[in-house]
């Protein structure tokens, strides 16, 4: 386990106090909180080597355009990337759009063809791809994961002669069921060769080692924010074989490579996808998070994820007011959704937090289709990361009994 106790202090909103008590922050699959390094790295930057990337050539700007490159250098190498083929978005969202958007506009997939998404996604990785096949008339397939739970062999009866695309969350964000992907893809590309695989990483890649190599995905997508990094920036790594086939997004900036009045060609990978100014002040500190993940050890993390994860399980289940979702077993990580019986989560929630400083969320968590699954309209959801701590749990589940006392 990791030593949580030393990383609590690297984030100064653990010193807050919350009515009176030190914060308790389990809203970690929302966002992660933000560190001091982190911060100090954006600061650094801005004040010192701020500058318009790519541009012009003073020293500021060869700096910026120095540290942007060693940032997309720095998120390659942590998940065994090609730099070409780290494009930075605006988040997890953002690049799903991308994907969607450009695979319809490159007709790379047909109307008689069909995407293949799952009733386990965040609206982030289930919207796009639903409004993409409104727009461009091709068919949208959704795999009904039974009471919110992926059944492997069930899911591989989805696939048919007609899938182009299958686009999967690894990480549920609402049961933290772990998706096998890696040996999901495998016995996809057994049944069919040619079929696009979009993975969204964005509750993996922060707490599961990842290295796209491995994986044999052809799109992985994540946010900084939840890793430790700024909000605002985020990644869509993609093959290069795809990425070069694909049209750009967005267009303007350093995406250009000719404009004349007749047509306009563009630049070469990364910089296709990369319209605008970007983010750099996003990207220097995603990198920052990343050097302190990577010093961590990512197995760790995965390790202590792990070990909070069961112990939450396991003294959740000796509350029988407590109605747990997910599978409750090895395949979870880092999240747990739970509701009190018969007490909605908002209040659940409020009163975690006014009475004992904990922070969980209450919601749908941008995942409606899964919250039927569930026969639900929403749930409490608590989620660790590297600050957290079995004491913190231990909290939890006495601001819980006393939430059951106040509110039966
Ligand atoms: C599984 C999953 N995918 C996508 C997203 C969207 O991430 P962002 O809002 O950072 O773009 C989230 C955010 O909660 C998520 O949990």
């Amino acid at each position: 386990m990791l030593s949580s106790k030393e990383y609590k202090e690297l984030f100064p909103a653990l010193k807050r106090k919350i009515n009176g008590h030190d914060l308790i922050y389990l809203d970690n699959a929302a966002t992660t909180l933000r560190s001091k390094e982190v911060m100090d790295a954006v600061c650094e930057y801005s004040l010192n080597h701020h500058a318009n990337v790519h541009r012009s050539s003073h020293t500021l700007a060869a700096e910026a355009t120095k540290m942007y490159e060693d940032a997309r250098e720095r998120v390659a190498n942590f998940i065994d990337a090609e730099n070409e083929e780290i494009i930075f978005t605006k988040g997890a969202t953002e690049s799903i759009n991308l994907i969607a958007y450009s695979l319809a506009t490159s007709k790379i997939i047909q109307p008689e063809e069909e995407i293949l998404i799952t009733t386990l996604e965040h609206h982030a990785n289930f919207v796009p791809w639903q409004q993409i096949g409104k727009i461009f008339n091709i068919r949208v397939k959704y795999y009904q994961a039974k009471n919110g739970i992926f059944n492997f062999d069930d899911y591989l009866t989805y696939i048919s002669h007609k899938t182009r695309v299958i686009s999967i969350t690894a990480v549920s964000n609402v049961t933290g069921q772990v998706i096998p992907i890696e040996e999901l893809i495998s016995k996809v590309r057994q049944i069919r060769k040619d079929i696009i695989i979009v993975v969204d990483g964005a509750q993996s890649v922060p707490h599961l080692p990842t290295n796209v190599k491995k994986m044999d995905a052809d799109f992985l997508v994540f946010s900084g924010h939840k890793m430790l990094g700024p909000t605002g920036v985020g990644v869509l790594f993609g093959k290069k074989e795809y990425l070069n086939k694909i049209n750009p997004f967005l267009f303007g900036g350093e995406m250009i490579d000719k404009v004349t009045t007749k047509d306009t060609s563009f630049n070469i990978l990364p910089y296709k996808f990369e319209a605008g100014t970007p983010n750099v002040d996003g990207a220097v500190g995603l990198a920052k998070a990343i050097e302190i993940l990577e010093d961590i050890g990512m197995q760790n993390i995965k390790e202590h994820d792990k070990i909070l994860t069961d112990y939450a399980i396991e003294q959740l289940k000796l509350l029988n007011f407590l109605e747990i979702y997910g599978p409750k077993n090895e395949s979870q990580c880092s999240i747990v959704s739970f509701n009190v019986k018969g007490i909605h989560p908002h209040d659940v929630s409020q009163l975690l937090n006014d009475l004992y400083g904990i922070a969980i969320r209450s919601g749908h968590h941008c995942a409606q289709p899964i919250m039927e699954e569930l026969g639900v309209k929403s749930t409490c959801r608590i989620s660790f990361y590297i600050y957290n701590e079995k004491e913190d749990i231990d909290k939890l589940i006495l601001g819980l009994k006393k939430v059951w006392e106040w509110l039966k």
